[in-house]
């Protein structure tokens, strides 16, 4: 096969824009010039430093953070004037008010404007499905859920939500969208992923980067967004956060980087490094992947942070560097920029060996100067030298009826259908409904983690007004006709997912009385090393419960809120119906009720193969040889469900694709045209996704993927086509060296059951 090698033409199949914020902006670069010139190196040194929120708070005498919470001015004034740190992170163990962010923010930012300090502060918060460390604040589906939406303008919107909400707590850096891929289903932190496709997460991801960032640059209602974690971190061999991953480049090209150059082209401003270790090498020490891909080859002029304690861990952990010394030389030269120390007194000691490491030539000056420039340069373009913070006057819209609506809209669009035997839904609102399962009367299960605290398990911060399952039944059918027997509970053991059945016979008992039974099944709230898991089986006694259920002879339906596909096989062929909730948020019970009784379609699909079993993991482009059986038939790709699976009440048909040309050579387009026609009753939104399958190759190739998609609304009746136009970009195969390429040869666009093929010439 000949090689052929073409530029990347870059087609715009959707609404986004290109990259809007101006990174390189002259009167910038002189005033950071400026800067540079004056600045000694402890107040350089301080710039690259970042502490936790904690490390600033008044204590009492057993060293606990007193209630509520008050700046300790003599911490701060230390960490700002006499060590000059340039940012400050988190919440402390809980969720604050408006007016405690706004103390906080006002109180760290009065250094700069009373010139105490020359620079001011950049803080930043994980407001990764809302701002969910503010009270009161709208509560977004987690980004699995919004993957599954398939609706990149719903997650630009998410973007802008969120954006505005973290602003009106004062707080102008976001540590968000991950853009990890989902390809380790026992990994704790699945559901914070756009899901296991390079390219879903690639327009989802750039649409929320939009969405935080906005246009021409960071005005008061927007944030500077983190990508993280740079890169493979989502992919530990054992499962367990932060253990070793081992990716061939290949992959790492193909798969992982994909999403975070779409985002850095969309102008993204500062990313976060992978805290483990990929190929045998810590994130915080791949030179390669933080100065030469990210920063050349890509060209990426913001600022990179390092995750939480990620230099103390290259030697204490990671066992690559001598001693804290030894590892903030290495951290700092392979091209991290800021780093999350972010304790004290550790800080203090950051401080002190940087600066010994510029002095004795470990960290050249020039290197320094480069990270401090780029730091400078986010804070100008977010507006943090102005006097008032780039602040508006007000926030009205936080937490308005608009926001809560929009998001009750993305877990609409998200919740998926993935079972409805003979039409067991939607749901008649005169049935009688016996509702039972460990998620069904706690909003906790709803959010997951990342929730008011960082476990997202305490329920006494449940945001006001928002209901869980059993409360949005309650209203959409009347008390009278819900029965309600919890009949299982999920808890931690030992910091272990655990659960166990409660008052079966009570269950039994109400089920006689009941038309139908909906089971709200998933997952205890947890993520990081605290959500490690041991296996991907679903609790035994939730199993349990599905089989009494079933043994009742009752129509059963199946809700999952879970933060990964946890094996359910054995009880999927005796459920009437099963809904995938994901973690849909506060407003996800109210969407639900929606959708279980027919007020709107089901439009969700899975952003991720759904596995049937614990051992076997596969995901949807798996090359030919995986789906060949033991019998040497091609039928051995067999999961639960497949990535993109999804049904409707509707139902759409497709009915014909076409292409515009047979054959292409070298950097011309081809328009994919398919015809859909919704035959349903109401109106629907249906997910065209394209595939393409290069059908021989010099290297083993994906059996197809996913190469464009678009989310459109039919009305009852209406036909619709939809036009892909497709570059070569998505022919393209890493080689073994991680080089993209694409070979002459015939491709094979699916759509569904309709396929057409073309060549390469
Ligand atoms: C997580 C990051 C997060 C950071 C700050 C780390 O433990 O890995 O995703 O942004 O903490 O909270």
């Amino acid at each position: 096969m000949i090689r052929l090698f073409f530029s990347i033409i870059s087609v715009c199949i959707f609404i986004h824009a290109k990259a809007q914020i101006n990174v390189s902006n002259p009167e910038i670069e002189s005033r950071i010039d400026q800067f540079l010139s004056k600045m000694t190196l402890e107040e350089k040194v301080g710039q690259t430093c970042q502490i936790t929120l904690d490390a600033i708070l008044k204590r009492d005498n057993a060293f606990a953070v007193i209630e509520p919470i008050q700046i300790d001015t003599q911490k701060l004034t230390e960490a700002l004037v006499q060590f000059h740190i340039g940012s400050i992170l988190n919440v402390g163990s809980h969720t604050l008010g408006l007016k405690e962010w706004k103390y906080i923010q006002d109180n760290i930012h009065s250094y700069f404007k009373e010139k105490k300090t020359n620079v001011p502060i950049i803080y930043g918060i994980d407001a990764i499905h809302g701002v969910n460390y503010t009270i009161g604040a709208t509560l977004f589906p987690h980004e699995i859920a919004l993957a599954a939406s398939w609706n990149p303008e719903l997650a630009k919107s998410f973007g802008e939500i969120t954006a505005y909400e973290t602003r009106a707590s004062g707080i102008h850096w976001n540590f968000s969208p991950v853009l990890d891929l989902a390809r380790q289903p026992l990994w704790s932190r699945f559901f914070e992923t756009l899901g296991e496709d390079p390219y879903l997460a690639s327009e989802m991801g750039k649409a929320i980067v939009n969405g935080y960032q906005g246009k021409d640059k960071v005005d008061a209602y927007h944030v500077a967004a983190c990508l993280k974690h740079f890169v493979g971190y989502s992919n530990p061999q054992s499962g367990r956060d932060r253990t070793p991953a081992w990716i061939p480049e290949k992959m790492i090209a193909e798969l992982y980087l994909p999403p975070f150059k779409a985002a850095v082209e969309q102008g993204a401003l500062t990313l976060m490094i992978n805290s483990g270790d990929v190929n045998g090498i810590p994130g915080h020490m791949n030179y390669n992947l933080l100065t030469k891909t990210l920063k050349e080859d890509w060209d990426f002029k913001g600022f990179t942070v390092s995750d939480w304690e990620d230099f103390d861990f290259l030697h204490s952990v990671h066992n690559t560097a001598d001693d804290i010394y030894d590892a903030i030389i290495k951290g700092f030269n392979a091209g991290v920029d800021m780093s999350m120390v972010p304790y004290s007194p550790q800080y203090k000691t950051y401080c002190e060996l940087m600066t010994r490491a510029v002095k004795e030539g470990k960290i050249k000056e020039e290197r320094l100067n480069d990270a401090v420039r780029r730091i400078l340069r986010v804070k100008l373009l977010i507006g943090l030298f102005e006097t008032n913070r780039n602040q508006a006057d007000n926030y009205n819209k936080f937490a308005s009826d608009a926001h809560k609506k929009l998001a009750q809209e993305a877990a609409l669009e998200s919740i998926t259908l993935l079972k409805n035997s003979n039409n067991i839904l939607p749901l008649s609102a005169d049935k009688k409904v016996l509702l039972a399962g460990p998620c069904s009367d706690n909003l906790i299960f709803l959010n997951g983690a990342w929730t008011h605290t960082w476990q997202g398990d305490d329920a006494k911060y449940n945001t006001a007004g928002a209901k869980n399952i059993k409360e949005a039944f309650a209203q959409k059918i009347g008390k009278d006709k819900l029965l309600f027997s919890k009949a299982c509970e999920l808890y931690l053991d030992k910091g272990y997912e655990s659960s166990r059945l409660v008052n079966t016979q009570e269950f039994q008992k109400f089920a006689k009385k009941a038309d139908v039974i909906v089971l709200a099944l998933g997952e205890y709230p947890s993520t990081e090393k605290p959500g490690d898991i041991r296996s991907l089986n679903l609790s035994k006694e939730q199993l349990e419960l599905a089989k009494i259920a079933y043994a009742t002879k009752k129509p059963v339906v199946l809700l999952l809120s879970e933060a990964r596909p946890r094996i359910i096989r054995e009880i999927v062929d005796d459920a009437a119906a099963i809904v995938h909730t994901y973690l849909p948020g506060d407003y996800g019970a109210d969407a639900l009720m929606k959708l279980l009784y027919g007020e709107a379609d089901f439009s969700g699909r899975l952003p991720f193969t759904y596995q049937k079993y614990d051992g076997q993991i596969e995901f949807y482009d798996h090359p030919r040889s995986v789906a060949k059986s033991k019998a040497g038939s091609f039928d051995a790709f067999n999961p639960q469900w497949e990535f993109g699976y999804g049904l409707s009440y509707n139902m759409p048909e497709y009915k014909s694709l076409d292409l515009d040309k047979s054959s292409i050579k070298g950097g011309a387009l081809i328009k994919v045209s398919v015809k859909v026609v919704n035959k349903g009753k109401t109106s629907t939104k249906e997910v065209v996704q394209l595939y393409i399958s290069d059908l021989k190759a010099s290297m083993v190739p994906a059996g197809k993927k996913l190469c464009a998609f678009q989310k459109v609304e039919l009305k009852a009746g209406e036909e619709r086509t939809i036009d892909f136009i497709i570059s070569e970009k998505s022919l393209y195969f890493a080689d073994s060296n991680g080089k993209m390429i694409a070979e002459k040869g015939k491709f094979r666009f699916t759509v569904k059951n309709l396929s057409a093929e073309f060549s390469l010439d």
